[in-house]
């Protein structure tokens, strides 16, 4: 097959997946001015009832799904159907619950955080769910025990708007809505319907708006503004984040809908709200537009363009993903699972870090005994999904709680997945399956290897749980789990310690214990928990999952507390490595960092550039003005598997702006790749680095690349750097 042949098949097969009709090009683009060439010529045929319908919810709890609007037969246009969330369809009963983003983010793989939004897609399609209510860009994360960080993901912007992009794509190609949530500033659950968050105008853009940039880019079809006010005024509410930021400054020409209730006043559509979720309160009293909606345009309150506008953005959006042609009907509790639990099973094992390996304990071996101790170990004992929105902590944790959840099919628990390998190679296995301390020794002791199971969770505020309202009360794991470690550690000297947990927790207590060998960090793994952990475990793969966050020796080490008032984020800049590299704090496990069961060798970086210093120009297009996204620098590295097994490893860029630029954080997160290498094997990467990636935001020019020398690490960690090269901007 000639060269010529092979790229036309190539470009027939990517147009072939795509959905019917979708403005969806071959290289996952989108056309915008195509959907909004139809949505122009819909609107045209509305009455202002029916636009006014477009854009209003019809109603909490009245209809098939979380978010309804009515029907236009006139143009065809089905009765909306809007449903939670980002890790796939809550209230379903025939769907996957897939990992939680902050899992597809500790894999730093791109095809498999692509799959997942794909395969999310296409069980939503499957429901005739229209707008899947994911991904999360906000949290962000900057306080380690956010409720919902679990949601997204990660601290580090970069890292989060590539999962958002990739994400995104994944399920607007095959066919469905994608929703960034939440805009802006909501980074915690505490008091979030009365918080107001300030932040100035470089860390708006250097943090928080940085994966919403990359979710417009990437075509996303809709934002959720949230809950908190901004600089004092209701996101949902706010000019300057929904038309400045967002329509004008990043090209965003999709709808912008309210978090459930988190509209205020029916002015908000003057403000850049396109839709208002649910379209009443959750009593049913307060109607904010619907009615008040037509009142407030035929008083001129608001101008008749706008309301166009608003309808306009509703349907290019549909338009945009191809939902006008043969859209299946609403159940949300269609049979849709097919094979993904194939990657619910890839993200949970290759999203499992492994944080210490001491002996090389593992991987396990056809041990003769093996004791499995903690009430984490099994599946709830009331019920896989007993609790309401995963509202509870008990027995194996797959999952936070809260509106982003899903109920389970099934759930592999890890003792169940253990059971059948131990069975397999005719291990003898015993089981503690509580975490009563004074019981352990009996099982543990004589054991080839003892397993202890230790948890952390936390979710949306709605829901208490042990007396954790949200965010985390303090970063210890729940049930004493220092306590049972330390008990299984001092009765077995070969403890492997497994942590299924929402986010950092300090393991300080648990490292001192001698008898701990090794701390597998196997963070939200859903339904799959077990068999991924087991192919961990034995070495079936080698562990490649990273850390999408800091592990601190301290809670206080992070630098920020949940706020009681309004916050002012004082931090700027400096959350997570950023901070702790600001203020030389080591952490305990730095950002980026894992081990593997062979090891890697870097060499050969090159670095070329094309930079040119100076303010971003040029058209604004989705994401931002044009030029901030052409490539002007280039740096190749070669990854060697020098070790004796596969695996597969996570190249990291890190960028050091020049001593020209405004005080900046020492080094950024600007490019990772993943590369599955056999033993002897070598890859090259290469990182592309965009005008973005250099600049910096000044609060008058804009993005600026600053002159000077640029310095390059890159590296397995964030504080484990092993190559360095630099270029020059003039
Ligand atoms: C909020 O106020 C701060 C401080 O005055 C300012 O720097 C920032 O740009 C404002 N942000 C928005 C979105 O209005
Ligand atoms: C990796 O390198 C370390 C130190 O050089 C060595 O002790 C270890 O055996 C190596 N591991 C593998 C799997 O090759």
């Amino acid at each position: 097959m000639t060269a010529f042949l092979r790229a036309t098949l190539l470009l027939v097969a990517a147009v072939a997946v795509a959905p019917a009709n979708a403005e969806i090009m071959a290289d996952g683009g989108v056309d915008w001015d195509a959907a909004y060439a139809k949505a122009t010529a819909a609107v045209g045929k509305l009455s202002q009832q029916d636009k006014v319908n477009i854009v209003s919810g019809v109603g909490w709890n009245k209809g098939p799904c979380v978010g309804n609007t009515s029907p236009i037969s006139s143009i065809n246009y089905p009765q909306l159907c809007l449903q939670d969330g980002p890790l796939g369809i809550r209230y379903g009963t025939g769907n996957t619950a897939f990992t939680p983003g902050i899992q597809a983010a500790s894999t730093w793989d791109r095809a498999l955080m692509s799959q997942r939004g794909q395969f999310m897609g296409e069980e939503a399609k499957g429901c005739g769910v229209h707008v899947l209510l994911g991904p999360v860009g906000g949290p962000l994360g900057k306080h380690a025990n956010g409720g919902r960080n679990w949601e997204g993901f990660g601290p580090d912007p970069y890292l989060t708007g590539v999962a958002m992009a990739e994400t995104i794509q994944g399920m607007q190609g095959a066919g469905v809505q994608a929703c960034a949530k939440h805009f802006i500033l909501n980074e915690q659950e505490l008091n979030r319907e009365t918080i107001s968050s300030s932040v100035d105008d470089r860390t708006m853009h250097e943090l928080y708006l940085w994966p919403f940039a990359d979710a417009v880019k990437a075509g996303v079809a809709s934002v959720m503004c949230s809950y908190n006010k901004v600089n004092g005024t209701w996101a949902c509410e706010n000019k300057n984040i929904l038309n400045n930021l967002l329509k004008d400054e990043l090209g965003f020409r999709g709808y912008v809908m309210s978090d459930w209730n988190a509209q205020h006043t029916t002015s908000s559509a003057t403000s850049g709200m396109d839709m208002t979720m649910p379209g009443s309160d959750y009593s049913g009293k307060t109607i904010l537009w619907g009615p008040q909606l037509v009142s407030a345009v035929n008083n001129g309150q608001v101008a008749k363009t706008r309301l166009d506008d608003m309808a306009t953005r509703v349907l290019a959006a549909w338009y945009l993903v191809g939902q006008d042609k043969g859209y299946p009907g609403i159940n949300i509790k269609a049979s849709v699972q097919s094979t993904h639990k194939d990657n619910v099973r890839a993200v949970a094992r290759d999203g499992i870090v492994l944080l210490q390996n001491t002996g090389d304990i593992l991987p396990l071996s056809k041990p003769k005994k093996l004791a499995i101790v903690g009430s984490a170990a099994v599946v709830n004992p009331k019920g896989m999904n007993s609790c309401v929105d995963q509202g509870c902590n008990n027995g194996a944790l797959g999952m936070g709680w809260g509106s982003g959840t899903s109920s389970y099919p099934y759930f592999v628990a890890p003792y169940d997945a253990l059971k059948t390998r131990a069975a397999a190679d005719g291990t003898t296995i015993s089981l503690s399956s509580s975490d009563a301390t004074n019981s352990v020794a009996s099982t543990v002791q004589g054991a080839d290897a003892a397993i202890v199971f230790i948890t952390a969770d936390s979710g949306e505020g709605y829901i208490t749980v042990e007396r954790v309202a949200g965010d985390r009360n303090d970063l210890n794991p729940w049930h004493d789990g220092n306590a049972l470690v330390a008990a299984v550690a001092a009765a077995n000297p070969n403890t492997i310690v497994v942590v299924h947990s929402v986010g950092p927790i300090i393991l300080e207590n648990i490292l001192k214990n001698t008898g701990v060998k090794a701390v597998v960090w196997a963070g939200l793994p859903s339904q799959e928990s077990g068999n991924a952990l087991v192919d961990v475990l034995y070495g079936l793969v080698s562990p490649s999952g990273k850390l999408p966050y800091t592990i601190a020796k301290s809670d206080a080490d992070y630098g920020t507390t949940v706020s009681r008032g309004d916050d002012n984020f004082a931090e700027g800049l400096y959350i997570d490595y950023r901070h702790f590299d600001q203020k030389n704090i080591e952490p305990r496990f730095p950002f980026g960092f894992g081990l593997s069961y062979t090891n890697f060798t870097y060499g050969d970086i090159k670095v070329t550039s094309t930079a040119t210093s100076g303010a971003a120009s040029g058209a604004v297009g989705p994401g931002g003005k044009a030029d901030l996204f052409e490539n002007v620098a280039t740096v190749t590295i070669s990854v060697t598997n020098s070790g004796s097994v596969a695996g597969a490893e996570v190249p990291q860029l890190y960028l050091t702006l020049p001593s020209s630029s405004p005080a900046a954080p020492p080094k950024q997160l600007r490019g990772f790749d993943k590369l599955k290498l056999a033993p002897g094997a070598a890859g090259t990467v290469t990182f592309n680095l965009r005008r973005k990636d250099l600049s910096y935001w000044d609060v008058s020019k804009g993005w600026v690349v600053p002159s000077g020398t640029f310095t390059v690490n890159v590296g397995a960690s964030s504080r484990d750097l092993r190559l360095k090269g630099s270029f020059d901007v003039a």
